[in-house]
């Protein structure tokens, strides 16, 4: 028996096997969920995100491009979602991007209107423009789940505009759930804050390497977090474990984000 058994979903945000989303749907799929996949359209990401599919045993995996950025894409996924599966009960938001020229130590102050816009849109607006499309497929309720960083409420140099963009994903994610969360939706939106990870979008944020040291030398478990530590809290976020849960940010940071002044730097 899994704690998704029955349940079915999108995931949106798989690059490669290294992706937070791609550990999110290993655990998804461990406890018997069946997902649906997309792929930005660019390059070999089909190729890839396919072969991600395949390696957790799914060989004809449902994948289906989709650009967040364009509504009809958006539109389109969740068309054909619903034809192929009239109804949906969860998807996890894994997707992110700003421009690295601006990701850089004491470049914020130079960010472009067009670059500080498009953060937010990417990073922040496809989370409400997914809910809208998927919330009539939740007909018997349904939960939503979105990937945030310590840098959307500290500053954190180097971060940059993304930290504008996860703060704006955080906020929406509580403007959402207090209004999908009404009795007649039943829909749960919530976030998980990570730890810094080694990604294809982790690696346009100057200073990755540093940022994963000073996890492991400051985080109150001295380590820094697995993907599959990301995935599970996925799993208990969108499953019947946490009915009662939504508007949260759950950090999933070894204890990172509670540290103020690390020890041998205060009193
Ligand atoms: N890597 C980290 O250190 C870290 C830490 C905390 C949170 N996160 C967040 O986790 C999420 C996933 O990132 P990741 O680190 O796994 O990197 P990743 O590069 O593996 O995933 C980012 C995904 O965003 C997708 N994407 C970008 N623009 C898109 C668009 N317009 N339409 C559709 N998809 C688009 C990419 O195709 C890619 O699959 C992001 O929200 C990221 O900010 C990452």
């Amino acid at each position: 028996m899994g704690l998704m058994d029955g349940k079915k979903g999108l995931v949106f945000g798989i690059a490669n096997e290294r992706s937070y989303a791609y550990f999110i749907a290993k655990q998804l799929v461990g406890q018997g969920a069946k997902i649906g996949f997309t792929y930005l359209p660019i390059g070999k990401m089909e190729h890839r995100v396919r072969k991600a599919a395949q390696s957790l045993g799914i060989e004809d995996p449902w994948l289906v491009p989709c650009d967040a950025n364009d509504d009809a894409s958006l539109d389109t996924v969740f068309e054909k979602w619903k034809q192929d599966e009239s109804t949906l009960d969860f998807i996890v938001h894994s997707i992110a991007f700003a421009d690295k020229d601006y990701l850089k130590p004491d470049m914020f102050h130079q960010t472009p209107r067009q670059t500080y816009l498009s953060a937010i849109d990417t990073s922040a607006y496809t989370l409400l423009a997914m809910s809208q499309r998927a919330m009539p497929l939740m007909n018997d309720g349904g939960a939503i789940v979105n990937l945030s960083y310590y840098g959307g409420e500290k500053v954190t140099p180097g971060y940059n505009v993304m930290g504008i963009a996860k703060a704006c994903l955080e906020h929406t994610t509580r403007y959402l759930a207090y209004e999908l969360g009404k009795p007649e939706r039943n829909i749960r939106v919530n976030c998980i804050s990570a730890g810094p990870f080694k990604t294809l979008a982790g690696a346009g944020v100057g200073g990755m390497d540093q940022m994963i040291q000073y996890q492991e030398h400051t985080a109150s478990m001295k380590r820094a977090n697995t993907g599959d530590e990301v995935g599970d809290t996925a799993v208990y976020l969108l499953s019947d474990l946490s009915t009662g849960v939504t508007g949260e940010t759950i950090h999933v940071d070894c204890g990172f984000s509670i540290v103020g002044v690390p020890e041998g730097h205060g009193a």
